[in-house]
């Protein structure tokens, strides 16, 4: 039973009933950078994830375990919380600002975590962390909060714990992904439908460049700054423009002499993956994997020429799949500058096709890349005791 260790240590608790919740990460399949922007997203939960155990204690005491990393996190819940210097703190901080504003919070409680999602892979480990917990809380305290209100919270944290002003897409595949399908969301309305994923004899697999640019987060943010920058100009000609989401190519093509240049390439980029959503939905339902890998490779193309979000690694990673016949589509994935490409690789010899990538990316690198081969799952949920042995 996972963290039979830690619950029997806990006597403080020992009245109250343990929950155990676990936390997916995503891939997004197509659509990156455009949830900002209130356009469409294709991401799926997938079979890594991140494991918790809460229980309810009679004091005031928050007491959480950072298990992989060994660390601690203490509070009383009655405390004022603010972020903290150390990063992994700031999802549970967030979260319980939030969740303590129902007023329902009346007492501490013991919880374990870890998590099997590698860290800065685009993979959306950060999600899984405070969807997870909110998740956890919801059901520890009986806050009859929604799948929707604890994403909402989730990305919240985000843009006031941790400083990420990201989109809600990440949140959204962690709550509601469902086995076998894709969420195909319109990140305006919110609402969703599920796309089946049936790749027949292909596999999605991805490829960590393992590379981590500190850029990260300063440059997310700089992008959805020059969106909101683009739009401000456009709505100056047509004052019905509410999100960078409304910009046709028309408006482009007749204002966007107005735009600097970098704002047009933004723009335009946005305009044209919104477009290739709906595009790679309508392929895989006529179940034409050509069609939607070609997509891949377009988005791709787009977010490192336009939206200038990628590497060397990763246009490396892309770039090799080009010369094999076996893989029919690869992108990079998630917020960019380092992280994972995904990759549509036949299944017959991917082993073969991917250690091959992976031998060129460390000679022409000098450093290790790792693939993950991954399958597409439900989203965040409480389980059972039944299910305690994973
Ligand atoms: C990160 C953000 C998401 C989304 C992607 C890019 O994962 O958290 O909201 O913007 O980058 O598509």
């Amino acid at each position: 039973m996972r963290f039979e260790k830690e619950l029997s240590g806990w006597e403080n608790g020992s009245k109250h009933k343990p929950i155990w919740v676990n936390a997916p990460a995503r891939i997004n399949l197509i659509g990156e950078h455009t949830d900002y922007n209130y356009g469409f997203v294709l991401p799926a939960a997938i079979d890594k994830a991140a494991y918790f155990l809460i229980q309810l204690r009679e004091d005031n005491l928050c007491q959480m375990e950072a298990k992989d990393i060994g660390d601690h996190l203490i509070f009383d819940f009655q405390d004022e919380l603010k972020p903290s210097a150390k990063n992994w703190q700031n999802y549970f901080l967030g979260v319980m600002h939030y969740m303590k504003s129902s007023g329902k919070v009346k007492q501490g409680f013991n919880l374990v975590f870890e998590s099997d999602i590698p860290i800065g892979a685009g993979m959306s480990s950060s999600a899984a962390l405070a969807c997870g917990f909110g998740m956890a809380l919801n059901e520890a305290y009986q806050l009859d909060l929604s799948k929707q209100e604890i994403a909402e919270i989730a990305q919240l944290t985000e843009h006031h714990f941790v400083g990420v002003k990201c989109g809600i897409m990440d949140q959204y595949a962690c709550m509601f992904g469902m086995e076998g399908h894709a969420l195909k969301l319109d990140c305006r309305t919110l609402q969703y439908q599920y796309q089946k994923i049936i790749l027949g004899d292909y596999q999605l697999v991805l490829i960590d460049s393992k590379v981590k640019h500190e850029l990260t987060s300063t440059e997310y943010n700089k992008r959805r700054e020059e969106c909101e920058r683009a739009l401000s100009v456009l709505k100056k000609y047509d004052p019905a423009l509410v999100t960078l989401r409304d910009v046709t190519q028309d408006h482009l093509t007749n204002f966007g002499k107005d735009l600097d240049p970098i704002a047009f390439k933004r723009c335009d980029y946005v305009i044209k993956e919104n477009r290739r959503v709906n595009e790679a939905c309508q392929a895989l339902n006529a179940n034409d994997l050509q069609l939607f890998g070609a997509l891949m490779y377009q988005s791709h193309q787009g977010l490192a020429q336009d939206y200038e979000v990628s590497c060397e690694e990763l246009n490396f990673l892309v770039d090799a799949t080009r010369k094999s016949d076996h893989i029919i589509g690869a992108r990079m994935m998630g917020g960019g500058f380092g992280g994972c490409t995904l990759n549509i690789v036949a299944e017959s010899n991917s082993e073969e096709v991917v250690n091959s990538i992976l031998s060129s990316y460390k000679k022409k690198m000098g450093t290790d890349a790792e693939s993950y081969f991954i399958e597409i799952k439900e989203g965040c949920k409480i389980l059972d005791n039944g299910a305690l042995n994973s």
